[in-house]
């Protein structure tokens, strides 16, 4: 099977290039922070502490993630039931941030991502895909941007959406997540030595897919 690792921060544009990428390449898309953003939301509902290891630990053996592909569409299940839309608000953005610094939630989360990637092409991505969870990946990129960049296209997704949000809380919380992101004791993000690095602030979305799928195409000839 052929598997893509696609990295970097949040807002870097990794979801849509590589949607994109991969209906082009006929692959499917594993869209991995959907399922932190799963288990954020459990622990939300549950009134836990997002940042609470043994809270969120305690809470694992009643949760199940899956994710379905419905047109080449993920899905994501929790405890059956389709959460797609209730992962995406801010709150679970922060949520999914925190449970990911846990390492029995990174633990918990393992094994689905690999079993998808040993059945399937995919491009996967997310914050360790070729540093952790597929080391072996033939093509690996760091999709990257500046903050400020990030965060005005993030901002002006959720807005598109309707939500009330002002820039600067936005701009506010891709920092904070970054950090938490990156500083965290497991698999921090982090280039992989062998990825190639896209940075896509001046870079518009048709520009970024057709670099990203161009790196694939040279690589998996
Ligand atoms: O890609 P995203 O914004 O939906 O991810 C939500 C959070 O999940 C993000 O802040 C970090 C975490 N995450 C992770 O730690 N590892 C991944 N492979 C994907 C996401």
């Amino acid at each position: 099977m052929i598997n893509v690792a696609i990295d970097g921060p949040a807002g870097a544009g990794k979801s849509t290039v590589a949607r994109a990428a991969a209906a082009q390449l006929n692959y499917i898309y594993v869209d991995t922070g959907a399922l932190y953003r799963a288990v954020g939301v459990y622990a939300l509902r549950q009134g836990a502490e997002t940042t609470n290891r043994e809270q969120v630990t305690a809470l694992l053996g009643d949760i199940s993630v899956e994710l379905k592909f419905v047109d080449g569409e993920q899905r994501v299940l929790l405890n059956s039931e389709d959460v797609s839309a209730e992962i995406r608000t801010p709150e679970a953005s922060m949520a999914a941030s925190n449970v990911s610094a846990i390492p029995e939630v990174r633990a918990f989360l393992f094994d689905l991502q690999r079993d998808i990637a040993k059945k399937n092409n995919c491009i996967m991505d997310g914050r360790d895909i070729g540093t952790v969870v597929l080391p072996d990946a033939q093509v690996k990129i760091f999709l990257t941007a500046a903050p400020e960049k990030r965060a005005k296209r993030r901002y002006d997704e959720l807005i598109a959406k309707g939500s009330s949000v002002e820039y600067k809380d936005v701009l506010e919380d891709l920092i904070k997540r970054d950090y938490n992101d990156s500083h965290r004791e497991v698999a921090p993000l982090k280039p992989a030595q062998d990825s190639v690095i896209v940075d896509t602030s001046d870079l518009d979305l048709q520009q970024s897919i057709e670099k990203v799928t161009q790196i694939i195409r040279e690589k998996t000839i």
